[in-house]
């Protein structure tokens, strides 16, 4: 089969197109023939050794992907040869077959393309769990998505509608801000052209903002944590502007608020269940219209390097796929 393999730390055009056996479905496993894997902004961190997982060499990059199921191990009783089926392997999707354990494996309703079903897990998954879990967010309050048209940015904005919140979208540019009320944003902030903390101020009013959703990090972390309502919740989601800051803690103090950390990725296998059914919960709702899944762009395999290049330049809207 094809696969594009990391064998060294390094930049995407190191990564390489090999031809490899078809893995096996082991006990508890199944055989997906991949049709689609999406793309995160961890790929670009994961294959340079920077990211908190270090997968033994040669690996593939891809942490999600959608297929049909090709053969099961023993002890599979819930998914048959034939299922359209999504999944979260955290890395090693970036090929044409993949043997996952068959518990993070969910099926797919009628309606949803491979395409769109790809991108699903990660950036939905995290921010249901971040907003549900982690924020308690409440109908009613204000939540702020910084980064708000990159993948996990699009998925605050449009779970936070669900959820009844009042959404402002905070990005780097004028399409994206369009990008991000076309998908449900009530406000919008371009942070590249005006003052965070000022254009939060007006925003979020006397009382200030519920909750922050923060995946960027770098010189927006502080003014968006002064923006905070009393008792609000500063969501610690990533750093795709690279610097990891650092707060006043008195800040924490004067607003009595929390600063929350979110790892979905462990939360997943501390509680696999509740994982598991949250996702059934997103893929309904995406096939029913209230979430998007955007793919912004589809790669063919091999151009993997210029996916991933989109991502790291700051781009991309929505998600990005690569079709097998
Ligand atoms: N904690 C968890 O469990 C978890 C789960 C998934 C992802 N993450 C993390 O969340 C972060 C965002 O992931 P994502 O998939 O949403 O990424 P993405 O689609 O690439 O979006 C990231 C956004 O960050 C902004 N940005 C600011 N400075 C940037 C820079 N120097 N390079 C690239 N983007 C920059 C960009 O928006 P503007 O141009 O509008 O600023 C971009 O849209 C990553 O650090 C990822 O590792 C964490």
């Amino acid at each position: 089969m094809k696969a594009i393999l990391c064998t060294h730390w390094g930049t995407p055009d190191d990564l390489e197109l090999a031809d490899i056996p078809v893995p096996q479905a082991g006990p508890g496993e199944a055989l997906v023939r991949v049709k689609a894997a999406a793309l995160n902004f961890f790929d670009t961190l994961i294959i340079a050794g920077k990211y908190q997982h270090k997968p033994p060499f040669p690996f593939s990059p891809a942490g999600e992907f959608a297929g049909v199921v090709e053969s099961v191990g023993a002890g599979v009783a819930d998914f048959a040869p034939g299922d359209p089926v999504m999944g979260y392997s955290g890395w090693g999707a970036a090929r044409e077959y993949v043997a996952v354990p068959a518990q993070q494996l969910v099926k797919l309703p009628d309606g949803l393309s491979f395409e769109r079903a790809a991108g699903l897990t990660v950036t939905y998954g995290t921010t249901l769990y971040a907003l549900r879990v982690r924020a308690e967010l409440k109908p009613g309050e204000t939540l702020v998505a910084l980064g708000a048209s990159g993948g996990t940015g699009l998925a605050t904005i449009e779970l936070g509608k669900v959820m009844g919140a009042k959404v402002i979208a905070c990005a780097s540019s004028a399409e994206k801000l369009d990008f991000a009320r076309a998908h449900g944003a009530d406000e919008v902030v371009n942070y590249a052209t005006e003052d965070l903390r000022d254009a939060l101020r007006k925003l979020g009013g006397e009382h200030g903002i519920d909750v922050v959703y923060d995946p960027v990090g770098g010189a927006y972390a502080e003014p968006a944590v002064r923006s905070l309502a009393w008792q609000g919740r500063y969501l610690v989601v990533g750093f795709a502007a690279g610097d990891i800051p650092k707060l006043p803690l008195n800040l924490v103090l004067l607003k009595s608020c929390d600063i929350r950390g979110v790892f979905w990725g462990a939360w997943t296998k501390r509680e696999p269940h509740a994982q598991h059914a949250l996702m059934s919960e997103i893929v309904n709702w995406c096939a029913q219209g209230k979430l998007s899944a955007h793919v912004h762009a589809v790669y063919p395999l091999p151009d993997i390097a210029n996916a991933l290049k989109a991502i790291a330049s700051r781009q991309v809207m929505g998600k990005v796929v690569l079709r097998l």
